[in-house]
């Protein structure tokens, strides 16, 4: 077993831009000269792409994820004092949204496999509800939530479902639909460390209600259908011209991004699963047609070990992370809301954590992290 001091990073971005200067530079330069740099052609390329891709009948593009929730709360017309269920374990923007508008998230627990809340835990903490307005469960780390009973939940309480698909374009769920094409509104993260990534913040918005798309439309430009003419008030939330273009080229690749990362998470988990019982659990994809997209790797380590393991990784140059090592319902800003105990939520925080997963990673790099941790813990 190898045991030599190889560094391998969390995730590297400057090898992916290599292998794209030589189609992204000529872009650059193409839209520098249109001076042509919020929304314009290029995002309506995107958006025409991303509905294809997603099978959403409308993509309406906006400048971040957080934006994309934050503009599908205000077109379902959430009000201040209206609750939306969301889970704990999660980014800070979802329900950070949820929050800006003067809403009120209620924590749902997750399910210890798949670290997504379920109908389960849904159903729970809606019967405490006196205001539901909406459910937005988050499709964490590249794996969907059981969409199915997820929908038949919401639709017997009667409230739409927002996907918060920020890392999850392409995962598909039991049926083989798209992350983001059931929910009555997906919203998605561009983020550079995304599967998906532009050069700085971009989101977009899936649905396949004319109705709600139109309304995001307008809702992303200040409110107003016509220049200078505002029927509400919206926010700025324009996706940029530039960003568009870098995720056009990029998108021709994703699938083949997806398949690699699939690639070392199964190298990870054949290696794992060989070195028999040492206190680790490992993520399990879900089955074909459903598919994860491994936006991140994530192991659970058993026994307390989580902190000595990563210091470990540490020392031998291996970038690791928690995601997230703070559940939202015992961060200080929403010290005030209170709810339901999250066991599970709260021991995800304190077992998990991130790999190195990106697609460029090699082989090598794969084992070698793997085997560092299995020597670690034997
Ligand atoms: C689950 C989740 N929701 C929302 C967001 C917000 O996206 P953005 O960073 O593009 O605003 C992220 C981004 O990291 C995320 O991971």
């Amino acid at each position: 077993m190898t045991t030599t001091k190889i560094s391998v990073p969390l995730l590297d971005l400057k090898l992916q831009y290599e292998t794209l200067r030589a189609e992204v530079e000529p872009m650059l330069h193409e839209i520098c000269d249109s001076q042509y740099f919020a929304l314009g052609p290029k995002v309506v390329e995107l958006e025409n792409e991303i509905s294809a891709y997603v099978g959403a009948r409308r993509a309406i593009g906006c400048a971040s994820g957080s934006d994309a929730l934050l503009l599908a709360l205000m077109a379902l017309d959430v009000k201040p004092g209206d609750e939306v269920i969301c889970p704990s374990f999660t980014f800070f923007a979802t329900a950070g949204a949820i929050r800006r508008i003067g809403a009120v998230p209620v924590w749902a627990d997750i399910d210890p496999v798949t670290y997504n809340i379920t109908a389960d835990t849904i159903a729970e903490v809606a019967k405490n509800c006196t205001r539901l307005k909406a459910i937005m469960p988050v499709h964490l780390y590249g794996q969907t939530v059981d969409m199915d009973s997820v929908l038949e939940t919401a639709s017997s309480l009667g409230v739409p479902v927002i996907e918060d698909a920020a890392q999850a374009i392409g995962s598909r769920d039991a049926t083989g639909a798209m992350a983001g094409s059931r929910g009555t509104i997906g919203c998605f993260s561009f983020y550079p460390t995304k599967n998906l990534g532009g050069f700085g913040d971009g989101g977009m918005i899936t649905t396949n209600d004319d109705a709600l798309a139109d309304r995001m439309t307008k809702l992303r430009v200040h409110g107003g259908e016509r220049r200078y003419y505002h029927s509400e008030v919206g926010i700025n939330s324009r996706l940029d011209a530039l960003q568009a273009g870098v995720l056009l080229i990029k998108l021709q690749y994703l699938e083949k991004w997806h398949a690699s990362r699939a690639k070392n998470a199964k190298l990870y988990n054949d290696i794992f699963g060989a070195a028999g019982s040492i206190g680790l659990v490992t993520p399990q994809p879900p089955t074909v047609p459903a598919r994860h997209i491994w936006n991140q790797y994530i192991l659970r380590v058993k026994d307390g070990k989580r902190d000595e393991l990563r210091d470990h990784l540490t020392d031998q140059g291996i970038g690791s992370d928690i995601y997230y090592p703070v559940p939202l319902h015992m961060q200080e800003c929403f010290a005030d809301l209170g709810g339901l105990p999250m066991p599970e939520t709260e021991r995800a925080a304190l077992e998990t954590v991130a790999l190195p997963i990106f697609p460029e990673l090699e082989t090598e790099q794969v084992e070698h992290v793997a085997n560092t941790i299995v020597s670690f813990l034997k």
